[in-house]
């Protein structure tokens, strides 16, 4: 990446994202620091991944191969704009499943190198953390809970590529455990919004769930033993009822909860938040569409002072506004990529903390958060 001397300070410019099981493109106009969504088109796979429970790589390249360039026809219809309009292209060029990434990435630079515009390459996580600035004015430095299938992470987010990892999880991603107690419980995939659904009628009291890490010093995050303890409990059920269900994912969320806010409470307290100043609280990723979850974090910040945002629910899973966003903000810094970036199936937001203290271990999930 290299800085360019005459940058422009509004920015139209066209996002792809393709790093998991959606296929999105979005115009985002970026004026005076505010931004503007033009549009924002996502093509969802899950039909084509649900009769195996999960996301299965091959089929997901295959399935963006087919729609992705009906999709950017789409959102420059929406926007009423044609290539010439665009001041940038913006690609997730990772992390996430490779041959997904490869896609967007590749039509992010053929649209670059047929229409003569600057490629940004951009960092999926870093679009989760930019989307709150999608729809409102949200000044850095600000606190960034990260809750996401793949990922479960509390960042300071200081500007562009400037973040700092305060916590991760040590073992699964809060919305993989969503999906998982989805599974066992026979709630389909994707499991986030299946859970919360059925947990709306649910006794939350019933079952006595582990809170893993809640209380310890620091702001990591353990879900594996929550997800073993429903499976547990349901095991012992069967067969379960609707109100065993509704009662185990009313239980699970709570525990959820419950861990989130602790986590997120010490990360706040470790924030030096200068004096007459509020801090600001960020929630991202898909499972940010959480209400139940939402109404805790803002619970927590009403308690602390601080100001909590939250981006509107079709902001919050993946899409191709934040990709372009962020895009769009690295292009007024002069922040440009060279046609050769290459795709990265691994990419942690804080490259320098991850590498020095990975959480992951290597092998299957590497150092992917
Ligand atoms: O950000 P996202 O769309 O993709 C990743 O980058 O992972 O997040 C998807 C995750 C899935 O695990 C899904 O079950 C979860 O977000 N999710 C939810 C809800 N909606 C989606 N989790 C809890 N409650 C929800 N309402
Ligand atoms: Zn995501």
């Amino acid at each position: 990446m290299h800085g360019q001397s005459s940058h422009l300070s509004r920015q139209i410019v066209l996002g792809l994202e393709t790093s998991c099981d959606e296929t999105a493109a979005a115009v985002v106009v970026l004026e005076a620091g505010r931004a503007r969504v033009l549009s924002s088109v996502v093509a969802s796979q899950i039909e084509a991944h649900a009769p195996y429970g999960g996301v299965v790589p091959e089929i997901a390249a295959r399935a963006h191969v087919e729609v992705i360039d009906g999709l950017v026809q789409e959102a420059l219809r929406q926007a009423d704009l044609g290539f010439s309009d665009l001041t940038g292209v913006a690609a997730t060029a990772g992390p996430g499943l490779i041959g997904g990434v490869m896609v967007g990435l590749l039509t992010g630079k053929a649209i670059a190198l047929a229409c003569g515009l600057p490629l940004v390459g951009v960092n999926h996580l870093e679009g989760h953390a930019l989307s709150p600035r999608l729809e409102a004015d949200v000044p850095f430095p600000y606190l960034l809970l990260l809750v996401s299938g793949g990922h479960c992470q509390l960042l300071r987010v200081s500007g562009l590529g400037a973040c700092e990892r305060l916590g991760s999880t040590i073992d699964d991603a809060v919305g993989e455990a969503f999906d998982k107690t989805a599974k066992v419980l026979g709630l389909g995939y994707p499991g986030g919004p299946a859970v919360e659904r059925a947990a709306r009628t649910g006794d939350a009291t019933r079952f006595a769930l582990p809170r893993p890490l809640k209380g310890r010093p620091g702001c990591d995050f353990s879900f594996a033993g929550l997800k073993t303890a429903v499976a547990r409990e349901a095991a012992s059920l069967v067969p379960l009822q609707a109100t065993d269900v509704a009662d185990l994912c009313a239980s699970f969320q709570a525990a959820v909860g419950d861990v989130l806010e602790d986590r997120t409470r010490h990360a706040m307290e470790s924030m030096a938040v200068p004096a007459g100043e509020a801090g600001r609280l960020v929630v991202a990723g898909g499972v940010a569409a959480n209400l139940v979850l939402r109404g805790r974090l803002q619970g927590l910040c009403d308690d602390l002072g601080w100001t909590f945002f939250a981006p509107s629910l079709a902001y919050c899973g993946d899409n191709a506004a934040m990709i372009a966003l962020a895009g769009a903000e690295r292009l007024v810094q002069g922040m440009v990529d060279d046609l050769d970036v290459l795709a990265r199936p691994r990419w942690p937001l804080d490259d320098v903390a991850a590498q020095a203290a990975p959480v992951y271990k290597t092998g299957r999930k590497g150092a992917k958060a």
